[in-house]
């Protein structure tokens, strides 16, 4: 049978729940949120509410109009980032950064609209906190960072970064596409101004769902204007939240879709989801380990890293190693450099990239015992 591994790109299978409660709005509402005074209507509404509540309770969101429902999490960091800045911003990033986030920042620094600093990092990835304090300066407006690394599974310091940020009074940017519903998340707590998520990876959800939680006191420029069933007669986007970010139809049977998967979290408890997701990652790396001639990335602490891991090995380059398990051994996973040239700059692999092994919440250890087989004949041929 076919081992899905790329978990980390998105997760697959998703909870039998989120298949009927899209198949359920689909058949049976249909209707618009947002839009319509009449009952059917006001159901999809209030399903859309639910989702919100949900994800409020996950992250400990005390007020659930903060929420801003997006595409996905690169929609969410664009209008975290464009819709914060100002010129001659300094901002200071994680040196791990998915596209969804450089892309951004190297584009805003090209047009002289902000400089870039980035966290001090070991060859494994790990962050250097003595060497970071040295990074803020007085222009230093907004500090930006992945929590979980989509290449390496290394888990960044939050803690230590956003007790820091606190105490310059810098807002703190968490890009946690790799980390929701594998990780606890408070942001209250923890003090997180603006928090993107996705709703497709360790959320369960279906792609095209994602958000971005804003801090009170965070005021960012929308990215779109556009209609919101709300104050039409306004000619400019309405001040209430979320609606002022929320233009035009939402998705949906997505939110649905992704309420349904978050019960299932719920239901499941994230702690069990957690303890899982990390016995799984440590049993990938010992016996991925064992295979003669491979390398394994990324912090070896087993407290350290959750969900991802990277290899290379010393017979074939990733992509052949992916191919391979593909049309051999019907195992997928995902080769090259993952959306995330500066992780692979920092951890020395910009010019191979790696082979990804992303572990899912259905992911057995009998899955990784058949990926080791197949690693270890590999490695023979
Ligand atoms: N960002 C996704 C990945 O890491 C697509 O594969």
């Amino acid at each position: 049978m076919a081992i899905y591994l790329d978990n980390a790109a998105t997760s697959f299978p998703k909870p039998e729940c989120v298949y009927r409660a899209i198949d359920h709005y689909m058949r049976t509402i249909g209707t618009n949120a947002g839009r319509g005074g009449y009952r059917r209507a006001l159901a999809a509404d209030q399903m859309v509410f639910e989702t919100r509540l949900r994800l409020a309770q996950l992250f400990n969101i005390g007020d659930v109009s903060r929420i801003i429902f997006t595409t996905n999490a690169t929609e969410a960091i664009n209008l975290a980032i464009k819709g914060y800045v100002r010129t001659n911003d300094h901002i200071i990033a994680s040196g791990l950064e998915h596209n969804a986030c450089w892309r951004v920042l190297r584009t805003l620094e090209a047009a002289g609209t902000i400089s870039l600093s980035v966290l001090p990092h070991r060859m494994d990835g790990t962050v250097d906190m003595a060497r970071v304090a040295d990074l803020f300066t007085s222009q230093t407006r907004l500090v930006v960072m992945s929590h979980v690394s989509n290449v390496t599974g290394g888990i960044l310091p939050l803690q230590d970064i956003a007790n820091l940020c606190r105490s310059r009074s810098v807002p703190l940017l968490v890009d946690s596409a790799q980390s929701a519903g594998l990780l606890p998340l408070d942001v209250e707590a923890l003090g997180i101004a603006l928090l993107a998520f996705t709703g497709h990876k360790g959320l369960l959800g279906p792609q095209g769902t994602g958000g971005l939680y804003m801090s009170d006191g965070m005021d960012l420029r929308p990215l779109k204007e556009g209609g919101t069933g709300s104050e039409s007669l306004l000619e400019f986007q309405p001040e209430s939240l979320p609606d002022r970010y929320e233009a035009g139809t939402p998705n949906v049977p997505g939110i649905i879709g992704l309420g349904a998967a978050l019960e299932y979290i719920q239901n499941t408890g994230l702690d069990s989801i957690h303890a899982h997701k990390r016995s799984l990652t440590d049993y990938t790396h010992r016996q991925l380990l064992r295979v003669p001639g491979i390398t394994v990335y990324g912090p070896q602490g087993s407290n350290e890293r959750i969900g991802v891991v990277s290899f290379t090995m010393e017979t074939a380059s990733p992509e052949e190693v992916a191919a391979r398990l593909d049309a051999d051994y019907e195992i997928m996973v995902r080769a090259g450099l993952h959306c995330a040239p500066r992780a692979h700059r920092t951890i020395g692999t910009i010019q191979t990239g790696t082979v990804r092994v992303g572990l899912g919440h259905f992911t057995t250890e009998d899955d990784i015992d058949q990926l080791t087989k197949a690693l270890m004949e590999l490695a023979q041929n």
